[in-house]
């Protein structure tokens, strides 16, 4: 039976089996008290200081945010969504009449929408690759790169399936053929191992509420340093250089806060969420990426044994070992996550498929209560 170690940081009641981190991950306990402390602290402002709300902790954070894309401080800049880093990517990288815009089948929305609006801008198309039967994400894509392509938008997986994608291999391929890469890290960073200086994307943003365990509206965007003297989206006084000096702000200036922090969203202080998502990943740092992805893989290897007797299949050949996506049996019910939720098991359905994504606090009591709850479904 596999149990969990860090288990107890979470608020799980043990009743329910919460295998939807790829929707929403718990906030850990440790970071629910650092909200609850800065929303207490809201209610007395004189009691916090200038210095520490405006700058030390979002610099803490950014820190943090960091250390998951082994760059520096100086590379990330914070966002509210997967989205704003995306349209900052978009804002800054220029294509040319009749190139490509390169997407995944399939892939998440926001990654999707935003090319579609910047090949409108810049005269480009955006291509959708498939995988052929036995084909790997991978392999679809590099055969797909050429001196047509502008830039290549996708993940380190892909959302539905939880297909990997060697972003390595696909960098290397792209910077080639001199074609930038956006990745949307949000279903990977912080339990899948990532490396800028290996991957040298242009761009990399990662939603902060899901496996990152933070709150809502608070992500990490990495610019790499070619990009770092492009234009923001928003035009906010915090960014500009001397911001620290409340006194001299309307000496109005020209420059910019060093490094990525011109990108950084308007409030970005966000004094209330800040705390917060900084608890959240001080936990995920001090656990480390290895030890996470190494429990999520042995609980999703648990669960797809469980999984199996009700025709449920982990088919997708190139999976994460983080992310759990099974194909389902023609005769389960539409409402399959919803009738499993009623029984306390939480999973999502997507596209044609059942996600199952556990994290850090999962165990072997959560997969006996997902053998239970597809037997009591389907069996
Ligand atoms: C792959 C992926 N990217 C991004 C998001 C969130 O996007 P945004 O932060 O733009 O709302 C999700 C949410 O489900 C997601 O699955």
């Amino acid at each position: 039976m596999i149990i969990s170690p860090w288990r107890d940081q979470f608020d799980l009641p043990r009743d329910i089996a919460y295998l939807n981190a790829a929707q929403i991950g718990p906030m850990p306990r440790r970071a629910v008290q650092a909200g609850q402390a800065a929303y207490q602290a809201k209610a007395r402002p004189w009691s916090r200081t200038v210095a520490g709300e405006f700058f030390d902790t979002p610099e803490a954070l950014r820190k943090a945010a960091a250390g998951l894309f082994h760059a520096t401080p100086d590379d990330i800049a914070l966002v509210p969504a997967a989205s704003y880093g995306l349209a900052v990517a978009a804002r800054n990288l220029k294509l040319k009449a009749g190139q490509e815009i390169l997407v995944l089948d399939g892939q998440f929305p926001s990654n999707v929408y935003t090319w579609r609006e910047m090949a409108k801008r810049d005269g480009a198309t955006v291509k959708t690759i498939a995988r052929r039967q036995g084909e790997s994400w991978t392999e679809a894509l590099l055969a797909q790169i050429g001196p047509q392509t502008a830039l290549a938008a996708c993940g380190a997986i892909q959302w539905i399936d939880g297909g990997a994608i060697d972003l390595e291999t696909v960098g290397a391929e792209a910077r080639a053929n001199g074609a930038s890469l956006v990745l949307d890290l949000t279903q990977s960073l912080g339990v899948m191992d990532f490396n800028v200086q290996a991957v040298k994307p242009d761009f990399a943003v990662a939603a902060g509420y899901k496996w990152l365990l933070g709150p809502y509206s608070l992500g990490y965007l990495y610019v790499a340093p070619q990009h770092q003297a492009g234009e923001p989206l928003e035009e906010n006084w915090i960014n500009r250089e001397g911001s620290e000096d409340f006194s001299q702000l309307i000496n109005y200036r020209d420059g910019y806060q060093p490094g990525a922090r011109r990108f950084d969203m308007g409030e970005r202080s966000n004094h209330q969420l800040a705390p917060a998502a900084l608890e959240a990943l001080a936990v995920l740092g001090e656990i480390g990426v290895e030890a996470a992805v190494s429990h999520c893989a042995a609980v999703n290897d648990a669960l797809i044994e469980a999984a199996a007797p009700f025709g449920l299949r982990a088919d997708t050949p190139d999976r994460a070992g983080h992310y759990l996506s099974l194909s389902l049996p023609g005769e389960a019910p539409a409402d399959l996550a919803k009738q499993l939720m009623a029984r306390g098991v939480h999973v999502s359905q997507r596209g044609p498929r059942l996600r199952v994504s556990p994290h850090l606090y999962s165990d072997g009591e959560d997969v006996a209560r997902f053998a239970e709850a597809l037997r009591a479904v389907l069996g």
